[in-house]
C-alpha cells in the first residue's frame, strides 16, 4: 500500500502532547492545561498509552468523513494524530490478524459522548469490514438496532438530551476474514423508576412523546390514545419538547429501523400497545372508601381507562380491577387476602407500569438478538462495546448510583488486572525485568460491596428477606455493625469510633470512598429498589392477558407454575450479571475509551476546569499514567526507532546494514544516553523517562533542519550544475547552428555574387557578339541594296534600251504603216470615189444606230405607264435620241393602256380627271378621295320598294342618289336627306319617306362653296330671285364631297353650257331667307373625335370645327 510508504508519527505537530504517558512532569494540573490546550485547537482525543481519552465537543467536528477512515484504514496507532479511528483500527485488525477478541470499554458520565463513541467505532468498524449484499445486511441491521434501543432507552435528562438509561454491552461477532455475521446485546439496569416519574426538566422515555407526535390519527385511535401529552400523568410536561429534536420524524426513523431489524408488523404493533398500556396506566386514580371492618379501602376513581386498558390488553377488567384492591399472598398452602389501601394502590399500578416497561425492553433487547445474531456455528471472533454508565456522583445519591458506581469500580478492578497483566506479559515478553509498580488496587472496594457474606449487597438482601419489619435504617444499622472497621466505609452511626466526631456526615447515610472519590449514598429506598416488589395478583392478571406479548412478559403469573421462591433481588440480579460481564471481558483484549465532559451546559468551546478535574480524578486517569509509566514510559519497535531517529548518528545515517537492535544500541552510545534510562527488549526499545525521548525528539528535529539544509545545499548546488550543463550544452547547439547559419550565409553571398559576375561577362560577350552580328548583317544588306540598285540600274538601261529599240521598232512600224498606207492610198486613190470618206462615216454611224435600236429592243421596259425604268444611254451622241425614245414609248404605253379603256371606264377617268383639275392642291379632302371610285348612285332607289313613289316621280337618269346631312343654317343641326342629281335638276327628299322636299333646276345653280380642308361641308349658292331660291341656299354635309362637287360641275357644264362656280374658302357667306349667314372652318378643338361638327355662334355666324 502507498500510503503505508508515508512513515508518520504521533509525535509530528503535536499540540501539548498527543499522549500523557509523555507529560513531563505529571501533575493534575499540567494533566489538565493538556487536554485545555487540545481541546482548544480541536483535538478532542488524546492518548494515555493505548487508552484514548475522548472530550465531548458538543459539536459536530469534520473528523468522521469517509477520507478520515481511509487515513486510519490499516496505519499503526501511534503514526497518526489520536482518534478513535485509531483504536478502533487497531481493535478490528487484532481481532482480524492475531486472532484475539477484542472489548471496548467506554465509560465516562452521563453525557460525556459514550454513546456516540460507540457509534463511532461500529461505523468505523462497518466501514472497513468487508463487503457484499449479505455482510451489508448484518451491518445494517447492527446499526439500525441503536435507533431502536436509544428510542425506548434513552430519555432526555438535564445532562444530556438524549442519555442511555440503561447499561449496553454488545458483542460484534466476526468470522475468520473479519467479515460482520452477527450480534448479542446485553443489557444493564434500565432506570425504570423513570417511566413513572421523572426529575425536573427532564423527561420520560423517547417512545411516549414519539408515539403521541408520530402517530397517525388511524394508529392512535386505534390505541385508544390522544395527541396531547398534557393528558397523560406520566409524561412530564415542563420539558415535552427538546430543542433540536423531532419526535415525529424520530418515530418514523424508529419504525423503519424496526423494519430493518426485522420486527414483524404485528410484533411492532404489540410493542406499541404495550408502550399505551402503559401510558394508560398512569391515567388509573384511586379513591378511598370506608369498609365495614372500618379499614379504608382503594377504589378505582373513573373505569373508563381502565376499560380501555383492557380492550387494548385483552384483559378481563373484573381481574385487573380486583388486582389493584386486594393482594393476596400465599404461604404454605395457605392464601391470605388483604385489602389495599389507596397509597398501596398507586404503589402497585406504578411497580406494574415499571415492569410492564422494563420487561418491555428486555424482550426487545432478546428480540433484536434475534434477529441479528450469527446465523452460523463456525467459531466466531469477537469485538465486545461496551456503553455503561460512568461514576456517577450526584447530590442525592441512591441505590442505582450505588449499583453503577459498583459497577465502575469492577471496570476499574478489571482495567488495573489486564492492563498491569498486559504490561507484565509485555515485560515478559521482551525479556524486561519486571519491577514492581506501586499502584492503588481497588478490590478492596470490590470486595466492600459484592462480598458473599458481608457485603453490602449481601446484607442488603438479607434485610429484605428477613421477616419483622425492615426498613431502610435497619439496613443501615447493620452495616455501621458489619463494616464499621471497613477503610472505604464511613458513616456517622458507625462503631469505630475514629467517625464519632465526623459530624459532616448526615444521619441516614453511609459514604463510601471509592476509587474515583468518596460518595456519600442515601439509604432510603435501598430495600425498596432492591426488593422490585410487583404483588403476585398484578402479575397473575397479566399473564391473563389476551395480549400474547403482554401474557409473555409475566411467566411468573402462571399458576401452574407457581413459585413460592422469592425473586431474586435487583442487587444480587445486577451483581451476577456484572460478574459474568466481567468474565466475559476478562478473556478479551481490552480498549478504554474515557469519556470526558468539559461542561455542563452542553456547549461547544467552553472547558470547565473544575468539572474536567472532578473527571480526571473519578476516572482514575492520573492513576492511569502512573501505572503506564511505572515501568518504562515509552517503548518502540527497534525498526521504526531506528527509522525515526538514525540521523542521529555517523554509523547510522543514512543507512545501516545491521540488525535494527544493533543499529539502537550504536545510536544510543553514540548519544551517551544514560543506561537506566533504557533497556533493549527482544523487539523495543524501553525507555524510562519521557524526558530522555524529548531529548532524543530535540536532537531529531535540530538533526532535520541541519539535514534539510544539506538536502538544501546539495540540492542548489546539483540544480546549479544542471541548469549550467544545460546552458553549455544549449551554448553549443547554438553556437554550432549558428556557425552553420553564418556559413550557409556566406556562402550563398559568394554564390550569388558569382552570378553576378557572370551574368554581366555572359552579357558584354553577347552583346559583343551582337555587335559584330549586326554589323555583319548591315554588310550584308549594304551589298545587297548595292547589288539590288546595280541591278535596278542595269535593267532599267537594259528596259530603256529595249523601249528606245521597241519605240524604234514601233515608229518604223507606223511610219512604215504611215508610208504603206499613203502609199497604199495613193496606189488606191484611183480606185475610189471622191466623198468615199463620208460614206463609210455614214455607213459606220447607220451599223451603230442599228445596232443601238437592236439592242434596246432587247432592253424594253415593262408597259405600265408608271414603270420609270428605262435602259442607260450606250454612246453620248445619242444622248438626245435617248431620251425621245424614252418619252415616245412613255406616250406609246399611255395610249396603248387609254386604248384599252371602255367607254364607260373612260367617263370614270374623265370625271376623275375633272375632280383633280378642280380639287388637285386646293382642298385637303382630295388626297383621300383618289382611291375611291365615283358610284354616283349609292343609294338604290330602284330596288328599295320605299322609294318607288319617288323613283316613279323622276323620269330622268339619276346621276347621283345618295344620303347627304343638310345642315339647318338656323341652329347648325343636321337632317338627313336623300340627294338626287339629275341631268337637268338637283333634288332633296325625305330619307324616311322618300317623299321630294325641294327641286332645283340646274340652271339656277350659281355656286358651290367649300373650306380647303378635311371636311365634307359644302354650300349650293342658288340664283337670286328664282323660285327655288326663295328659301335660301344649301348647305350639305356628305361623306362623297368630291364626287357629288365633280358630278354637279360637269352636269351642269354639259346642260347649261356653263362652268359652275367653285369657291375654295375657309369662310363663305350663305343666303339664308333675306339674310346672310357667314360659314367659319375653324382647325382644332374638336369635342367628339374627328368628326366635323357644326355650331351656330351668333345670326350671322355658322362655325365649322374641323379635325
Ligand atoms: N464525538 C462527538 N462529536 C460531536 N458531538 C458529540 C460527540 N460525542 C458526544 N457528542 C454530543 O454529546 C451528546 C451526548 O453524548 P452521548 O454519547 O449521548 O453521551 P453519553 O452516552 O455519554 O451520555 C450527544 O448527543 C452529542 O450531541
Ligand atoms: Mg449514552
Amino acid at each position: 500500500m502507498a500510503k503505508m510508504e508515508v512513515k508518520t508519527s504521533l509525535l509530528d505537530n503535536m499540540i501539548g502532547v498527543g499522549d500523557m504517558v509523555l507529560l513531563e512532569p505529571l501533575s493534575e494540573e499540567t494533566f489538565i492545561n493538556n487536554l485545555k490546550k487540545r481541546f482548544d485547537h480541536n483535538e478532542i482525543y488524546t492518548y494515555i498509552g493505548s487508552v484514548v481519552i475522548s472530550v465531548n465537543p458538543y459539536r459536530s467536528l469534520p473528523i468522521y468523513s469517509p477520507e478520515k477512515v481511509e487515513d486510519y484504514r490499516n496505519r499503526n496507532f501511534y503514526e497518526l494524530s489520536p482518534h478513535i479511528f485509531a483504536l478502533s483500527d487497531e481493535a478490528y485488525r487484532s481481532l482480524r490478524d492475531q486472532d484475539k477478541d477484542q472489548c471496548i470499554l467506554i465509560t465516562g458520565e452521563s453525557g460525556a459522548g459514550k454513546t456516540e463513541a460507540s457509534k463511532l467505532v461500529m461505523s468505523y468498524v462497518a466501514a472497513v469490514c468487508g463487503k457484499g449484499a449479505e455482510v451489508n445486511q448484518v451491518k445494517e441491521q447492527l446499526l439500525q438496532s441503536n435507533p431502536v434501543l436509544e428510542a425506548f432507552g434513552n430519555a432526555k435528562t438535564v445532562r444530556n438530551d438524549n442519555s442511555s438509561r440503561f447499561g449496553k454491552y454488545m458483542d460484534i461477532e466476526f468470522d475468520f476474514k473479519g467479515d460482520p455475521l452477527g450480534g448479542v446485546i446485553s443489557n444493564y439496569l434500565l432506570e425504570k423508576s423513570r417511566v413513572v416519574k421523572q426529575p425536573r426538566g427532564e423527561r420520560n422515555f423517547h417512545v411516549f412523546y414519539q408515539l403521541l407526535s408520530g402517530a397517525s390519527e388511524e394508529l392512535l385511535n386505534k390505541l385508544t390514545l390522544e395527541r396531547d401529552f398534557s393528558r397523560y400523568n406520566y409524561l412530564s410536561l415542563d420539558s415535552a419538547k427538546v430543542n433540536g429534536v423531532d419526535d415525529a420524524a424520530n418515530f418514523r426513523t424508529v419504525r423503519n429501523a424496526m423494519q430493518i431489524v426485522g420486527f414483524m408488523d404485528h410484533e411492532a404493533e404489540s410493542v406499541l400497545e404495550v408502550v399505551a398500556a402503559v401510558l394508560k396506566l398512569g391515567n388509573i386514580e384511586f379513591k378511598p372508601e370506608s369498609r365495614v371492618n372500618g379499614l379504608d379501602e382503594s377504589k378505582i376513581k373513573d373505569k373508563n381507562e381502565l376499560k380501555e386498558i383492557c380492550e387494548l390488553t385483552g384483559i378481563d377488567q373484573s381481574v385487573l380491577e380486583r388486582a389493584f384492591s386486594f393482594r393476596t399472598v400465599e404461604a404454605k398452602q395457605e392464601k391470605v387476602s388483604t385489602t389495599l389501601n389507596v397509597a398501596q394502590a398507586y404503589y402497585a399500578r406504578d411497580a406494574l407500569a415499571k415492569n410492564l416497561y422494563s420487561r418491555l425492553f428486555s424482550w426487545l433487547v432478546n428480540r433484536i438478538n434475534e434477529s441479528i445474531k450469527a446465523q452460523t456455528k463456525v467459531r466466531k471472533k469477537v469485538m465486545g462495546v461496551l456503553d455503561i454508565y460512568g461514576f456517577e456522583i450526584f447530590e442525592d445519591n441512591s441505590f442505582e448510583q450505588f449499583i453503577i458506581n459498583y459497577c465502575n469500580e469492577k471496570l476499574q478492578q478489571i482495567f488495573i488486572e489486564l492492563t498491569l497483566k498486559e504490561e507484565q506479559e509485555e515485560y515478559i515478553r521482551e525479556g524486561i525485568e519486571w519491577t514492581h509498580i506501586d499502584y492503588f488496587n481497588n478490590a478492596i472496594i470490590c470486595d466492600l460491596i459484592e462480598n458473599n457474606t458481608n457485603g453490602i449487597l449481601a446484607m442488603l438482601d438479607e434485610e429484605c428477606l428477613r421477616p419483622g419489619t425492615v426498613t431502610d435504617e435497619t439496613f443501615l444499622e447493620k452495616l455501621n455493625q458489619v463494616c464499621a472497621t471497613h477503610q472505604h466505609f464511613e458513616s456517622r452511626m458507625s462503631k469505630s469510633s475514629r467517625f464519632l466526631n465526623d459530624t459532616s456526615l448526615p444521619h441516614s447515610c453511609f459514604r463510601i470512598q471509592h476509587y474515583a472519590g468518596k460518595v456519600l449514598y442515601q439509604v432510603e429506598g435501598f430495600v425498596d429498589k432492591n426488593n422490585d416488589l410487583l404483588y403476585r395478583d398484578l402479575s397473575q392478571a397479566m399473564w391473563k392477558a389476551g395480549h400474547t406479548l403482554i401474557k409473555s412478559l409475566f411467566p411468573e403469573g402462571n399458576p401452574a407454575k407457581i413459585n413460592l421462591k422469592r425473586p431474586p433481588t435487583a442487587g444480587s440480579q445486577f451483581k451476577a450479571s456484572v460478574a459474568t460481564l466481567m468474565k466475559n471481558l476478562q478473556t478479551k483484549n481490552p480498549n478504554y475509551i474515557r469519556c470526558i465532559k468539559p461542561n455542563d451546559k452542553k456547549a461547544a468551546h467552553i472547558f470547565t476546569e473544575a468539572l474536567v478535574c472532578h473527571q480526571i480524578r473519578y476516572l482514575g486517569l492520573l492513576e492511569n499514567v502512573r501505572v503506564r509509566r511505572a515501568g518504562y514510559a515509552f517503548r518502540q519497535a527497534y525498526e521504526p526507532c531506528l527509522e525515526r531517529y538514525k540521523m542521529l548518528c555517523k554509523q547510522t545515517w543514512p543507512h545501516w546494514k545491521g540488525p535494527a537492535r544493533a543499529g539502537v544500541e550504536v545510536l544510543f552510545n553514540e548519544l551517551e544516553i544514560p543506561v537506566e534510562e533504557y533497556s533493549f527488549g527482544r523487539s523495543k526499545i524501553f525507555i524510562r523517562n519521557p524526558r530522555t525521548l524529548f531529548k532524543l525528539e530535540d536532537l531529531r528535529k535540530q538533526r532535520l533542519e541541519d539535514l534539510a539544509t544539506l538536502i538544501q545545499k546539495i540540492y542548489r548546488g546539483w540544480k546549479c550544475r544542471t541548469h549550467f550543463l544545460l546552458m553549455r550544452k544549449s551554448q553549443i547547439v547554438i553556437a554550432a547552428w549558428y556557425r552553420r547559419y553564418a556559413q550557409q550565409k556566406r556562402y550563398q553571398q559568394i554564390k550569388s555574387s558569382a552570378l553576378v559576375i557572370q551574368s554581366y561577362i555572359r552579357g558584354w560577350k553577347a552583346r559583343k557578339i551582337l555587335r559584330e552580328l549586326k554589323h555583319q548583317k548591315r554588310c550584308e544588306e549594304a551589298v545587297t541594296t548595292i547589288a539590288a540598285y546595280w541591278h535596278g540600274t542595269q535593267a532599267r538601261r537594259e528596259l530603256s534600251r529595249l523601249k528606245e529599240e521597241a519605240r524604234n521598232k514601233h515608229a518604223i512600224a507606223v511610219i512604215w504603216a504611215y508610208w504603206l498606207g499613203s502609199k497604199v492610198r495613193r496606189e488606191y486613190r484611183k480606185f475610189f470615189r471622191a466623198n468615199a470618206g463620208k460614206k463609210i462615216y455614214e455607213f459606220t454611224l447607220q451599223r451603230i444606230v442599228q445596232k443601238y435600236f437592236l439592242e434596246m429592243k432587247n432592253k424594253m421596259p415593262s408597259l405600265s405607264p408608271i414603270d420609270k425604268n428605262w435602259p442607260p444611254r450606250p454612246y453620248l451622241f445619242l444622248d438626245a435620241t435617248h431620251k425621245q425614245l424614252e418619252r415616245i414609248f412613255h406616250l406609246w404605253r399611255c395610249k396603248k393602256y387609254r386604248d384599252q379603256f371602255t367607254d364607260q371606264q373612260k367617263l370614270i377617268y374623265e370625271e376623275k380627271l375633272e375632280a383633280s383639275e378642280l380639287f388637285k392642291d386646293k382642298k385637303a379632302l382630295y388626297p383621300s378621295s383618289v382611291g375611291q371610285p365615283f358610284q354616283g348612285a349609292y343609294l338604290e332607289i330602284n330596288k328599295n320598294p320605299k322609294y318607288k313613289k319617288l323613283k316613279d316621280a323622276i323620269e330622268e337618269k339619276i346621276i347621283i342618289a345618295e344620303v347627304v346631312n343638310k345642315i339647318n343654317r338656323a341652329n347648325g343641326k343636321s337632317t338627313s336627306r336623300i340627294f338626287l342629281l339629275t341631268n337637268n335638276n338637283l333634288l332633296l327628299a325625305d330619307q324616311k319617306s322618300g317623299q321630294i322636299k325641294s327641286e332645283v333646276p340646274l340652271v339656277d345653280v350659281t355656286k358651290v362653296s367649300m373650306s380647303s380642308q378635311n371636311d365634307g361641308f359644302f354650300a349650293v349658292h342658288l340664283k337670286e330671285g328664282s323660285e327655288a331660291a326663295s328659301k335660301g341656299d344649301f348647305l350639305f354635309s356628305s361623306d362623297h364631297l368630291i364626287e357629288m362637287a365633280t358630278k354637279l360641275y360637269r352636269t351642269t357644264l354639259s346642260q347649261t353650257k356653263q362652268k359652275l362656280n367653285i369657291e375654295i374658302s375657309d369662310e363663305f357667306l350663305v343666303q339664308f331667307r333675306q339674310d346672310k349667314v357667314c360659314v367659319k372652318f375653324i382647325q382644332g378643338n374638336q369635342k367628339n373625335g374627328s368628326v366635323p361638327t357644326c355650331k351656330r355662334k351668333n345670326n350671322r355666324l355658322l362655325e365649322v370645327a374641323v379635325p
